[in-house]
């Protein structure tokens, strides 16, 4: 039995393929290797291949026999919410037309289980901050809309062959769960902060006039080592008979504002930081806050880790980074 995991070289997917590898599992990575790198696999066997390509589903066959797949985590995705909204097209085809091409070669080599990387963006700004997997999808950027539609294309999928898949609809995932494993793009919150932070900047909070308590927007962030777990959960949950299809959210239950998380990175990294507050970002909602009780209770998977130390395992991996780089300039 061999698992494949697209994107596997990159941030949340190296966390997958290193609690695999650990728990004795046979992975193959395949990534284009575009945002991921080579030595954060672990290891594992990697297939270099761009999941757009017109020949990706022959590949993805051929692979699929030659390491013995039965199983597919899929993480290979772009996923910035801005440039989705910058190159629709782009986007559709990426993640869509990426997902298409899995899914043929699922059917042709008969994977049975599917576990597939999805977003609370698939939610949108709805109109209550605690979301459960019942409340409406209404995607409000490109990036939300492919996500949802690879869930539509999945429960299709599941209809017509033996497949069985879940989509984990992922909240705000930040921290490392080892320091060279950290996210290397400053994308989001956290990472943007601790790289404004080396540059001497100033943290900048969109918007503090939100129905919240400190007037900051308000997430549920869930650590990077925890969210893998949740993938291992999802495989094992799919080993027995079960509905075709489901979907669960990934976060914590927990909330924090910005000013709270800016707090923990002060914190973690004992340097002062004074916020600089600009207007809101467009599309942010006040409060976005995951339900996990559906993913408590049918896959026994809970957010263990809090903030503090979401926050520490970031700063860490920061700190790594910034010795790597420096070492590696000393070497130049
Ligand atoms: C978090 C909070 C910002 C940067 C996005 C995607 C979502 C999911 C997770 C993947 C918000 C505020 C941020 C800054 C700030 N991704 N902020 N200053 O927008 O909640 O969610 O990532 O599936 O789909 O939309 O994450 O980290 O950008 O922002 O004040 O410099 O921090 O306004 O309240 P977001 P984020």
């Amino acid at each position: 039995m061999t698992v494949l995991v697209t994107g596997g070289a990159g941030y949340i997917g190296a966390h997958v393929v290193r609690l695999l590898v650990e728990r004795g599992t046979r992975v193959v990575v395949v990534d284009d290797v575009s945002t991921g790198a080579r030595d954060r696999v672990s290891g594992a066997p990697l297939e270099a291949l761009d999941l757009t390509d017109v020949r990706a589903a022959d590949r993805l066959v051929d692979i699929a026999e030659r390491h013995d797949v039965d199983a597919i985590i899929h993480l290979a995705a772009k996923k910035q919410v801005g440039e989705s909204m910058l190159r629709p097209t782009w986007y559709y085809r990426q993640n869509v037309g990426g997902l298409a091409n899995v899914l043929d070669a699922v059917e042709r080599a008969g994977i049975e289980r599917f576990v597939f990387s999805s977003s609370a963006a698939v939610y949108g700004a709805p109109d209550r901050a605690v979301v459960d997997e019942t409340v409406d999808t209404a995607p409000i950027n490109p990036y939300g809309e492919t996500k949802l539609i690879g869930e539509w294309m999945l429960r299709d999928v599941t209809r017509v062959c033996g497949l069985r898949a879940v989509s984990l609809r992922y909240f705000n995932v930040a921290g490392a769960g080892w320091p060279e494993l950290g996210d290397p793009k400053a994308l989001n919150l956290v990472t943007i902060v601790l790289d404004r932070m080396e540059r001497g900047e100033r943290p900048i909070v969109f918007g503090r006039d939100f129905d919240t308590p400190d007037g900051t927007g308000i997430r549920d962030y869930v650590h990077v080592l925890d969210l893998a777990e949740a993938h291992l959960a999802a495989l094992d949950h799919l080993r027995h008979d079960g509905p075709g299809f489901d979907v669960f959210n990934v976060g914590t239950g927990a909330s924090a504002s910005v000013l709270e998380v800016i707090g923990q990175i002060e914190l973690a990294s004992g340097r002062r930081l004074q916020a600089e507050f600009v207007e809101r970002r467009e599309g942010d909602p006040a409060a976005l806050i995951a339900d996990p009780t559906r993913i408590n209770a049918e896959l026994g998977w809970r957010g263990r880790r809090n903030l503090p130390e979401v926050v520490a395992s970031a700063w860490q991996a920061h700190r790594y980074r910034i010795d790597r780089d420096r070492a590696a300039g000393a070497r130049a």
